[in-house]
């Protein structure tokens, strides 16, 4: 007996993790709505997938266009499976640089952009019963470095409000997701990153090293496009959705290190947080 194909939603897909994951899904013979802001960069994969492939025009930062295409896409392949939102970019520079479009343009395409989605698919994904979202986050979303200060933010925020969404949507059926990369080469430093107007105060610290190296292409990456998207397409079809996925052995170690060291510092101060309990009575 041949398992059940679902049909997928993903954000992103023009290039890079959202390609791969297109390209993966339609290898295992599964149906995926893919949007993009350019959805002509898919057109290669429709040929020999069919009518497995439906594709919309979709730049995340507009609420209303992400609830036109989710009811579009329902309509066009009869529900949504998996929801995987993927589309993002770095704001790369020190945080002091960072220019206030930079700043608003950065939250809205990797922080609400993925909250609208969520709330545009929910209604569907409760209606019938069963569902999952995988929001793709970042080792970044669990340690912060100097740098990309408000791609962490954008990031933190995500870990944030899908960790919560996990816990009130559990009881529906639907599983949440959240996906920890490490560094993969894609477009991400490259063509897809934005880069702050360089201070000169900043010039000789890390924050402006990094901009430096993502500008001149050196920065080396561990992990395997494929292999990831292999691993999250698994990890979504599993019976039940871990709350966290790190991919990556720079991830791993990161977060894992990241995790170790806030432990220690809560531990530090576990008598300054025990001393401010209101006392006696009034407790
Ligand atoms: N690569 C890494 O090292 C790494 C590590 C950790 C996490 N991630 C995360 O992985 C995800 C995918 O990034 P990637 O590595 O595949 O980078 P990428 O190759 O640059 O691809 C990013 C994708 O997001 C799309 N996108 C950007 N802004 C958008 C918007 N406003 N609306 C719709 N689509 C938009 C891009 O579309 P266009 O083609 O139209 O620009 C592109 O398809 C991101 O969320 C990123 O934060 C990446």
């Amino acid at each position: 007996m041949t398992a059940p194909t679902r049909t997928w939603l993903i954000t992103g897909s023009s290039a890079g993790l959202g390609r791969a994951l297109v390209t993966e899904l339609l290898a295992r013979g599964e149906t995926v709505a893919a949007t993009a802001r350019v959805p002509h960069a898919l057109s290669d994969l429709g040929p020999s997938s069919g009518r497995r492939l439906w594709t919309a025009r979709l730049d995340v930062t507009d609420p209303e266009r992400i609830r036109q295409v989710v009811a579009d896409a329902v309509e066009a392949l009869g529900r949504i499976d998996v929801v995987i939102s993927n589309a993002g970019y770095a704001l790369v520079g020190a945080a002091e640089e960072a220019s206030r479009d930079q700043i608003e343009r950065q939250i809205r395409t990797n922080l609400t952009g993925p909250i609208h989605l969520a709330q545009a698919v929910l209604p569907y994904l409760r209606a019938q019963g069963h569902g999952r979202i995988v929001q793709i986050s970042s080792m970044a979303g669990q340690r912060a470095a100097p740098g990309t200060a408000v791609y962490c933010a954008t990031k933190w925020g995500v870990e944030g409000f899908f960790e919560s969404l996990a816990a009130e949507v559990k009881g529906f059926g639907i599983g949440v997701t959240i996906v920890e990369p490490g560094t993969v080469r894609t477009g991400f430093f490259g063509r897809g990153k934005e880069v702050t107007a360089a201070l000169p105060a900043y010039a000789d610290t890390p924050a402006a090293v990094l901009r430096r190296r993502a500008e001149d292409g050196r920065l080396s990456c561990r992990g395997d496009l494929a292999k990831m998207a292999c691993a999250i397409v698994d990890v979504a079809t599993r019976p039940t959705a871990p709350l966290r996925l790190a991919l990556g052995s720079d991830a791993y170690g990161l977060i894992r290190r990241g995790l170790t060291a806030r432990l220690a510092d809560l531990e530090d101060q576990k008598h300054i947080a025990l001393s401010t309990d209101l006392s006696g009575d009034t407790a």
